[in-house]
């Protein structure tokens, strides 16, 4: 058993939140997977999956050439849940009514339930707060279905066939706004489609550490350890399955943030925890040499990327053939992509695309490409890897150095590291204090914590200012300023917390004053070279999250 036999298959009709209800899914431990409504039915059959949800989208499934689906999807004998777009295409296909609503419903909407209480909607209240965001409404149920719940503006608001577990609402369960949202998908998903629950972190590890013995043999493989989340989990898999048949090759380019090129050492090299062949290369006074002088932002990311390709390309030389070049991409790089669902977002400036076509390998191996971002440190937490590792914020690929502006030199790197480094700190007290004082310390103080006990900890036990991305930038302007009896003139440091969704928009962090000016204070305190520090206030956009 791997847990992966057991599916939910989500139908994606081109909505925002497609992804969100896969992973809503799997967090009813029902492992699932996204596809374009464009699959045909017989691909959809062969996976044999226990539930179809189908999701939301942007068109009116009345019109002319809008996406749709074959009926015989119904009649399958699987149940069946229509959200949103997809529960008026439900309606629509078996013989209901879908049209351009009155009234156009967005937002928090008090909903009343009418029927399904021992089904879809068990241990909902009769009165829920939910997330609505139609134009269109079902005006009138198909044959065969009741309706469940109704709002002042909607009279359909959900409606079911409950004998042939058609299930179809007008909301979206996907999104916290909905209160029960999670009720209700479980309903469905355990419940309705009687469904087990086997799809665990753990059984994963163990089932992928089987596959890539099974699949790799006694080849060799080659990974770039960056020391991000998704390598590191990479790492660490490939290494409890093969040892030292990988090779990783971390490129410490000089501009990571303090102390992180010895935390990935300490843990993946030697004497550490995995057992691999670990090669350091230590590039740092190589990137500033072609660094040196330059100050517009696209060239100095497009030096850090070619000359990553060359220290690279170097090692890979000297490691020669592999059987297997090892890739950290996971779902959403999958789904984004174009290749599981239907919204194809391309994120091209941000992820170098493309193969290293210097390195000699026949085989791609990319153990990750299943998992969401948070079971991949799920699965970082069950291999035994360092929090500090499986929690780490989002890091661009060129360091620091788009976190200089302007020139960038080692100097400044020790600055910013120094100030970043205060600031994450105090940033984490903070956390940990409030988590403290509103009851989410660590359940088993005392013994060792569960995975999932640290999981909720880190994740889902934050304040709510807790920002999804922050750091310290150093602004390239030196100003004057006055430290005891002397004068100075130093840099100025800003500080940046943005919490995001997606990263693609973001507002800046409401951190606590206290906890600005401590880090402010120590900052001055213990940094040379900064007399000010700033806090950045600039939403995305019109601002980028990063500096540069
Ligand atoms: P921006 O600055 O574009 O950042 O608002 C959005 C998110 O992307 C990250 N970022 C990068 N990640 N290589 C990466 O791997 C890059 O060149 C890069 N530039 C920005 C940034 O940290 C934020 O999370």
């Amino acid at each position: 058993m791997t847990g992966q036999e057991e599916k939910v298959i989500v139908i994606d009709f081109g909505g925002q939140y497609n992804q969100l209800v896969a992973r809503r899914v799997r967090e009813c431990k029902v492992y699932c997977e996204i596809y374009s409504y464009r699959t045909p039915i017989e691909e959809i059959k062969a996976m044999n999956p226990k539930g179809i949800i189908l999701t939301g989208g942007p068109n009116s499934c009345y019109e002319e050439g809008a996406p749709t689906y074959t009926k015989e999807l119904f009649e399958l004998g699987i149940p069946v849940l229509g959200l949103c777009y997809g529960a008026q295409l439900m309606n629509h296909i078996l013989g209901g009514k879908v049209e351009k609503a009155p009234v156009r419903e967005y937002g928090k909407t008090n909903t009343f339930i009418d029927g399904g209480k021992d089904s879809l909607f068990k241990g909902v209240e009769e009165e829920t707060v939910v997330w609505m965001s139609h134009f269109d409404y079902i005006s009138k149920p198909a044959p065969g279905f009741k309706i469940l719940a109704h709002t002042a503006d909607c009279p359909v608001a959900a409606d079911a066939n409950e004998e042939k577990k058609l299930y179809a609402i007008q909301f979206h369960p996907e999104v916290l706004h909905t209160v029960r949202g999670k009720d209700i998908l479980y309903n469905f998903v355990r419940n309705i489609c009687e469904t087990q629950g086997t799809w665990k972190m753990d059984s994963f590890v163990e089932n992928t550490i089987k596959e890539i013995r099974n699949k790799v043999g006694d080849g060799k493989v080659l990974l770039a350890l960056s020391g991000g989340v998704d390598s590191s989990v990479a790492a660490g898999l490939l290494s409890r399955a093969i040892g030292k048949q990988l090779t990783c090759v971390f490129v410490d380019h000089g501009l990571l943030r303090k102390d992180e090129g010895n935390e990935v050492e300490a843990v993946f090299g030697k004497g550490g925890q995995f057992d691999l062949n670990f090669i350091r290369v230590n590039a740092q006074e190589r990137y500033y040499e072609k660094l040196k002088g330059v100050s517009e932002p696209e060239r100095k990311r497009k030096i850090i990327g070619e000359e990553f390709i060359r220290v690279f390309e170097e090692e890979a030389k000297k490691i020669g053939a592999v059987d297997f070049l090892a890739q950290g991409t996971i779902y959403p790089d999958v789904v984004e992509s174009g290749l599981g669902g239907e919204s194809a977002v391309i994120k091209s400036h941000h992820n170098v695309g493309g193969l290293p076509d210097f390195v000699d390998f026949k085989e791609i191996i990319e153990p990750l490409r299943d998992l969401f971002k948070d079971e991949v440190r799920k699965a970082g937490l069950e291999l035994g890897i360092p929090e500090y590792l499986v929690f780490r914020q989002p890091f661009p690929g060129p360091g620091l150095g788009i976190r200089i502006v302007g020139e960038v030199s080692g100097d400044k790197v020790k600055i910013v590291q120094e100030a970043d480094a205060i600031y994450r700190e105090e940033i984490a007290k903070a956390a940990e204090e409030w988590k403290n004082e509103n009851g989410h310390a660590l359940p088993s103080a005392g013994k060792e914590a569960t995975v999932d006990e640290r999981f909720e900890h880190q994740y889902n036990s934050n304040p709510p200012w807790m920002p999804d991305q922050y750091f310290a930038a150093l602004t390239n302007m030196r100003s004057v300023g006055v430290m005891g009896d002397e004068r100075t003139y130093d840099y100025a440091v800003a500080l940046r917390a943005v919490q995001t969704v997606d990263f693609m928009t973001a507002e800046s962090a409401q951190i606590p004053f206290e906890v600005l000016q401590t880090a402010m204070s120590r900052i001055i305190n213990e940094v040379k070279g900064v007399n000010r520090v700033f806090y950045d206030l600039t939403s995305k956009p019109p601002g980028t999250i990063e500096m540069e």
